[in-house]
């Protein structure tokens, strides 16, 4: 299939087009560069630089292409930065992804993969969460997520715009493979802002409370590697042509990792000491987030390949030292 990625610059996002690649599909990127690297566009790929806000250059890289599938990776992702800037939130996720809906209908792109995510759901009422639990978000970049699958719903009853919802829960890791390497910046996630600090860019860093309802005391998530969740991407594509209908699934591994664990592992792995500090809770934080993705196992025979605390912790490290070194 011809693919658009919207983002496919970006740390998911170039994942995502290195696994569309691998399965043979061809790919266009289009990305704002806001925080993707060209450094992460592979060889093969088209690049189109446009914002999803400018509905002429959305329009530009629709045009020429004729495209099957369409995957929309551009968001904003920061929890916290959402409640204080709930407004740009909802210019770029949901104004801007309505834009993207839009340029679809019209180019006739019939199948939209969106990222959404386990911030949908909220506080957990049960554990592990799957796909009927219930959607009460609790902050605004989860709104935005939850926003833009009740218009992704409406559109496939009124336009047959066939979608894949996928919510990814703690998406961290680099490709086994050593290739693309491009670093975040400025990261707010735990894993990167760990190696930061064993690789000496960071002085020390903070642990948000060890007083939950958990073995160590720190909280718990659900760590998906980014090449899981990139194969997950190639299965909901070809999914949606094949069966012709939408769905929205969890992606998570299923095993939960304490924060202090993250960082005995990645003590362990890169040799360094990552100097920590116990602060208190960071509100909004649950004390534990684990995903059922038995839904994506059963309809995309989806299961996670590298998503085992030790991969995430290697290949993050590889990064980080690739990047030293450079
Ligand atoms: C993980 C754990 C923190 C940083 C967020 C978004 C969510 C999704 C994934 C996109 C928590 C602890 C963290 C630090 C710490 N994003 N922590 N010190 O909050 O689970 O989810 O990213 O879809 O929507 O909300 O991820 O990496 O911020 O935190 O102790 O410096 O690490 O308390 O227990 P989170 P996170």
């Amino acid at each position: 299939m011809k693919v658009l990625v919207i983002g496919g610059a970006g740390y998911i996002g170039s994942h995502v087009c290195k696994a569309l690649t691998l399965a043979g599909h061809e790919v266009t990127v289009f990305d704002n560069l806001s925080s993707g690297l060209r450094q992460n566009l592979l060889p093969s790929v088209k690049f189109f630089h446009g914002d999803i806000l400018n509905i002429q250059s959305l329009d530009t890289a629709c045009s020429g292409g004729s495209y099957s599938g369409l995957i929309h990776l551009a968001a904003l992702k920061a929890a916290g930065e959402s409640m204080l800037l709930p407004e740009k939130y909802a210019r770029h996720n949901v104004v801007g992804t309505l834009q993207v809906m839009e340029a679809a209908l019209k180019w006739n792109i019939p199948n939209f993969v969106f990222s959404s995510s386990a911030a949908v759901y909220g506080e957990p009422q049960y554990l592990p969460i799957d796909e009927k639990h219930p959607t009460v978000p609790e902050n605004f970049y989860g709104h935005s997520k939850l926003a833009i699958e009740g218009y992704l719903n409406w559109y496939s009853k009124l336009k047959n715009l066939r979608y894949a919802a996928l919510r990814y829960f703690n998406a961290a890791g680099y490709d086994p493979d050593g290739e693309l390497v491009g670093l975040e910046q400025n990261p707010a996630n735990l894993l990167p802002i760990i190696m930061e600090v064993a690789a000496g860019l960071r002085p020390k860093m903070q642990v948000f409370g060890n007083d939950y309802n958990t073995p160590d005391g720190t909280g718990i998530r659900d760590y998906v590697h980014v090449s899981d969740l990139a194969n997950a991407h190639v299965a909901a594509l070809e999914f949606l042509e094949k069966r012709q209908q939408s769905l929205t699934v969890n992606l998570g591994s299923e095993m939960g990792a304490s924060v202090l664990e993250i960082i005995q592992a990645a003590q362990r792995v890169s040799g360094k000491t990552v100097t920590h500090e116990i602060v208190g809770r960071r509100p909004g934080d649950p004390a534990k987030l684990v995903a059922s993705s038995a839904l994506a196992l059963e309809l995309l025979a989806w299961k996670p390949l590298f998503s085992d605390v030790n991969s995430l912790v290697e290949t993050t490290w590889k990064a980080y030292q690739k990047n030293l070194v450079n």
